[in-house]
């Protein structure tokens, strides 16, 4: 391996929300590590993001799709570790069209794995979801050990693909990690996640779509915290090793739609209850305590204040979110919505 302060990152999906916010926090932090993003651009993908650090010579962006291994072997080559980040992210979209979250979370993970062993990478960290793990009820968390049981295309085939990340530990040796993370919130993400769909929706004085009663419960998570997991995950996490990384912010969809609306200085007529997501789970909980025995990691940023900042980040980059959702987004978000009363 290069020397530790030259170590090589190739990370897919860094135009995306949590690998911009990742990639700006390891270039602030490591400024002496390379970085490689490698993003093949899809609607979710945007350079914009990485303006500040496009000219830096420690950093790289290489537009490829994790599924084709003709462009995936040649931009990996000579890098240390993977930090896989590329998919499908939305569940809205993965009910509309499974086949595409088939192919890039499932077959575009088995490429990047296929290619990470013949070039004997040495590290493989996968980015996961909470979501992999099924609903709870109102007890009990998610833990490593809690069984899969994926209820929607997007968090079965991000099941699938951490199946795929283990299978290539214990099959072939690959020297793998995996995180399981809940909610993320933060600067950059695209307009169509909740948090940003509603603080765009109310600074342009439209309604915020709520599913159902707003009563499904997600743990939520400031972008910066789950880097900080990252983090440490490459430098000290064990091989092999799964870790749950929660922001210990468990909220209703309703608690935090009355957060946003009392932050916009807007009421509740502006909340607009649609049909609720098919299959919705009703709730997910992180139990974070390995992470924060084995590494100690724990979440740092308060709910409410990490709220509020990335409400005024939405607020002051008005440019940012206007051009997607004047875009390729408009035509989905229309589509989605047209039929829900
Ligand atoms: N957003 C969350 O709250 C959350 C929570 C837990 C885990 N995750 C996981 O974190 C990762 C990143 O999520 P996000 O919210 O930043 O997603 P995102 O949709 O914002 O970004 C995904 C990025 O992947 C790129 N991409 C998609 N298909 C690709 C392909 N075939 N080849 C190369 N690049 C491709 C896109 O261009 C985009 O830049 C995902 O794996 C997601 O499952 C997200």
């Amino acid at each position: 391996m290069t020397k530790n302060n030259k170590i090589k990152i190739f990370i897919t999906g860094g135009a995306g929300f949590i690998g911009t916010n990742f990639i700006l926090y390891m270039m602030k932090k490591y400024p002496d590590y390379q970085i490689i993003n490698f993003d093949s651009l899809t609607y979710a993908g945007n350079l914009n993001n990485l303006k500040s650090i496009e000219n830096n010579p420690k950093y790289k962006f290489i537009k490829g799709d994790i599924c084709n291994p003709g462009e995936v072997k040649p931009a990996m080559t000579g890098c240390d570790w993977i930090v896989h980040f590329a998919a499908e992210s939305h569940v809205d979209r993965s009910i509309m069209d499974p086949d595409t979250f088939v192919k890039t979370n499932i077959l575009g993970t088995n490429v990047l794995l296929r290619v990470a062993k013949e070039l004997e990478i040495k590290r493989f960290h996968h980015i996961s979801t909470d979501e992999v793990f099924g609903e709870l009820g109102n007890e009990g968390k998610f833990t490593e050990k809690t069984p899969y049981d994926p209820r929607s295309p997007y968090s079965a085939s991000k099941a699938a693909a951490d199946h795929l990340v283990r299978v290539y530990f214990h099959t072939f040796g690959l020297p793998i990690t995996i995180s399981n993370c809940s909610n993320n919130y933060g600067p950059y993400q695209f307009p169509e996640k909740f948090i940003p769909l509603f603080a765009s929706n109310l600074i342009e004085n439209q309604k915020v779509p709520l599913y159902g009663e707003g009563l499904n419960i997600r743990d939520w998570i400031h972008v910066d915290d789950h880097s900080s997991a990252l983090d440490l995950i490459l430098h000290k996490g064990k091989i092999g090793e799964t870790y749950c990384v929660g922001g210990d912010a468990e909220k209703t969809n309703l608690e935090i739609t009355n957060l946003i609306l009392k932050y916009f200085k807007k009421g509740d007529e502006m909340i607009e209850k649609v049909a609720d997501r098919a299959g919705h789970d009703f709730r997910y909980a992180i139990d974070f305590s390995k992470i924060k025995k084995e590494l100690g990691w724990s979440p740092k940023v308060n709910f409410e204040k990490g709220l509020a900042e990335t409400l005024k980040w939405y607020q002051d980059n008005q440019d940012w979110w206007k051009k997607i959702k004047s875009g390729e987004y408009k035509k989905y978000y229309e589509e989605q919505y047209k039929n829900r009363s």
